[in-house]
Formats: C-alpha cells, sequence, structure tokens
C-alpha cells in the first residue's frame, strides 16, 4: 500500500515537472496585440483626448474590477484585457496615454505588449459621431503607422503580434438617428462601411500584420439605449436594425476569407462570430449566470437605456454581473468574460476557421 502510494506520488510530481517544462517551451507566441475599434475596446483613449465628450471616466465605470474608473466603458475588464490574460501578457495602454508618458518623460519607450487605439463613439465611418471629437478608425490606424514609420514598432514584433478589430456599431445606430437622415440605402451604408474596412486591412496587411481577427458586431438593435430612438420596439429587438448588423457582419466573414489569398498570403485571419455567442447566452440566460440580459443594470428610464451610467440620477442594480448589459450600450464584465472564452477555445460556430487560441499558438516562418 505504501508502495504504491509512494509511487504514484513519484508519477504525478514527474507528471507536473515535465507539464511546466512544456508550457515553459511552448507558451504563447504572441507578445502584444495591437487593438482598433470603438468603445467595445477602449482602455481609455477618450479619457486622455479632452476634446472628446464620448466619456466613461467617472464613477461607477471600472468599479468591479479595476475599483475606479479607467475610461473602460463597462464595469470591469473588457474582451482585449480578458485575451490579454489568458494568453499571459499584461493588459494594453491607450496609445494615448502611453504618448503623453514619453512625452513627459515617465516613459522611455512604447510598451512591449501592445497598443490599444480604440475610441468610444468612433466608427469605420470617418463622420460617425464626428461631433463628439471621437478618433475613427481612419485615425487609429494613421496613429499606429506613425510608430511604425518613427520606428517604436519593429517589423518583427507586427509580425509576432495579434490585430484585434471590432467597429460598425456606432455607424449602424447613427443610421437610425432621427436628426440627421441617412443619404444612402441600408445596403449601400453597410457596403460603405466594409469598404472603409476592406482599406483598414489592407493598411495593416502592408504595415506586416499576420494574425488578424476581425470581431463581429453583436444584436445592437438589442442593446437598451434603442429607447433613445423613436421607431424602435421596446419589447423586442429592433429588426431592422438587426437586419444591417447580420448584413455587415456577413461581409466582415466574406473578408476574413479572402485577407490570407488577397492581401498577405502567409498571414491568418479569424472571424469571431460575437453575434451569435450573445444569442447563445440570450437562449439560454440561467445557464450562463444571467438574471437579466434585455435592460442595463445601470441608467435610467425605459430599458435603463435613456440616461447614461454614472450621470446625475443614474440608478445601479445590486449585482452587475447578473446583467447583459451594463449600461445603455455595453456589456458586463461578466458577459466580456464569456465572449471571449468562447473566442479563446470555442468552436467553429464562435469563431472561425480556427479559435484565438490556436492562433496565438501558432509559429509563423
Ligand atoms: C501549442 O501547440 C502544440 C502542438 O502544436 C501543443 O502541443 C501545445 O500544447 C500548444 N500549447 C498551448 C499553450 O496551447
Ligand atoms: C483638440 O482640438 C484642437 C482644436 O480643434 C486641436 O488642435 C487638437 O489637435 C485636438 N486634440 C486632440 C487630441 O484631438
Ligand atoms: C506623465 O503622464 C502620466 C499620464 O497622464 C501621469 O500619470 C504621470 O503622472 C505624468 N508624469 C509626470 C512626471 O508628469
Amino acid at each position: 500500500m505504501e508502495r504504491v502510494k509512494k509511487n504514484q506520488f513519484i508519477f504525478v510530481s514527474y507528471f507536473l515537472v515535465i507539464n511546466s517544462i512544456i508550457s515553459c517551451v511552448l507558451g504563447f507566441n504572441v507578445p502584444s496585440i495591437f487593438i482598433f475599434g470603438d468603445s467595445i475596446f477602449d482602455a481609455g483613449n477618450n479619457h486622455y483626448n479632452k476634446n472628446c465628450t464620448a466619456q466613461a471616466d467617472f464613477p461607477p465605470y471600472g468599479s468591479n474590477f479595476f475599483h475606479h474608473p479607467t475610461g473602460r466603458f463597462t464595469n470591469g475588464r473588457t474582451v482585449a484585457d480578458f485575451i490579454s490574460q489568458f494568453i499571459g501578457i499584461p493588459l494594453q495602454s491607450p496609445f494615448l496615454e502611453a504618448q503623453l508618458e514619453l512625452i513627459n518623460g515617465s516613459r522611455k519607450k512604447y510598451p512591449s505588449n501592445g497598443i490599444n487605439f480604440a475610441s468610444a463613439g468612433s466608427g469605420v465611418l470617418s463622420t460617425t459621431n464626428q461631433d463628439l471629437g471621437v478618433t475613427p478608425i481612419q485615425d487609429q490606424i494613421q496613429q499606429f503607422k506613425t510608430l511604425v514609420q518613427q520606428n517604436h514598432i519593429t517589423k518583427k514584433q507586427i509580425q509576432q503580434s495579434l490585430f484585434f478589430f471590432e467597429s460598425g456599431s456606432n455607424d449602424i445606430f447613427s443610421y437610425f438617428y432621427p436628426f440627421d437622415a441617412p443619404t444612402l440605402a441600408p445596403n449601400a451604408y453597410v457596403q460603405a462601411m466594409l469598404d472603409q474596412v476592406t482599406s483598414f486591412v489592407d493598411e495593416i496587411c502592408k504595415l506586416g500584420a499576420r494574425r488578424i481577427a476581425l470581431f463581429s458586431l453583436g444584436p445592437v438593435g438589442c442593446v437598451p439605449a434603442r429607447t433613445l430612438l423613436p421607431g424602435a420596439p421596446i419589447d423586442k429587438c429592433y429588426g431592422k436594425m438587426n437586419k444591417m448588423v447580420k448584413n455587415y457582419n456577413m461581409g466582415l466573414e466574406s473578408l476574413v476569407k479572402i485577407i490570407p489569398t488577397k492581401y498577405y498570403p502567409g498571414s491568418f485571419a479569424v472571424f469571431g462570430d460575437v453575434y451569435k455567442i450573445v444569442q447563445i447566452f440570450e437562449a439560454n440566460p440561467k445557464h450562463y449566470g444571467f438574471s437579466d440580459v434585455t435592460n442595463a443594470c445601470c441608467g435610467d428610464g425605459t430599458l435603463g437605456g435613456l440616461l447614461q451610467c454614472g450621470k446625475e440620477g443614474y440608478k445601479i442594480c445590486a449585482n452587475p454581473n447578473e446583467y447583459l448589459f451594463w449600461d445603455y450600450f455595453h456589456p458586463s464584465e461578466h458577459t466580456y468574460n464569456l465572449i471571449s472564452k468562447a473566442l479563446w477555445n470555442g468552436i467553429h460556430t464562435k469563431i472561425r476557421p480556427i479559435n484565438l487560441k490556436t492562433l496565438a499558438n501558432m509559429t509563423l516562418t
């Protein structure tokens, strides 16, 4: 008996040693992530842009993880943050913060774990929410390009990095604003958006990006903020809006398929189906720990969607992480955590042709 136990113990520790050697040697082959998009990813860029009125740099944003506002539009971490943690690298700083630190001397060089360029309220069309002073995707790529041209980021680092893109919700949401009547029909508008995404992909590929993840939009027509729009239903999602979202998502997926052939032979691109992932949560809320998948935890008015969280007169729920929506537009940290897990090691209905874990573990030659 004693003998068996001893052998088991030896076997177990041998296994542990081998295991840690393997993970040490293999690890994940990704030093950094470069992030582009809107409030889903913004980690504080807008906070450092004093001209910008789209902000979440006040309480109770950040309260459930960072315990202070960071400029993130949720109660904790975003998808980019969770994926960084899965890979085992620090969370990316907002570009404008890193730039400021370089200028004031508190930082010697740009961070080696990547940079976050995302700006809340921005879109793929440069006109979207221009009046709020947001940084559209074209300016984000220009900021990145400038750093590359000034040799702050090496070609080697770019080749080894992941590139995350998520944008388009604000363009589609703005399409339904009553005060600026759209001049394009829905399909033409979506096509104009996709043309901009194509230019973006073309640009980052030219700059050397090899591992690119384009994330679909979620069901934007279901956000509590739809109550701000005169034509939107309250008792169900806004079907017209979701139809545009689905068309845009289809275009993104087609783009993902041609990136490795057309834009950069030898590159890898994945399509994260966030729309589908969120639908799975909505179909079975309890299973995923949600008590509410309709209302904002933090805000006020119908669906909690009439007032931004943190603004005068806001109300907040007791358990934010039981809500799919943290505020009028944005998921809670719990939702982001579940989405991140699905993107990280999910099957092909959630992310395809490969998941982020596989993408991160590739050795490119
Ligand atoms: C990376 O891939 C190799 C084989 O391709 C596998 O053995 C290893 O477990 C993977 N590493 C991680 C961290 O997933
Ligand atoms: C803010 O606005 C001023 C004046 O329009 C402009 O010169 C400046 O570049 C803007 N700053 C940022 C960070 O966009
Ligand atoms: C430099 O800027 C950063 C970011 O705003 C700030 O946290 C830090 O205190 C500043 N350092 C100095 C020396 O001014």
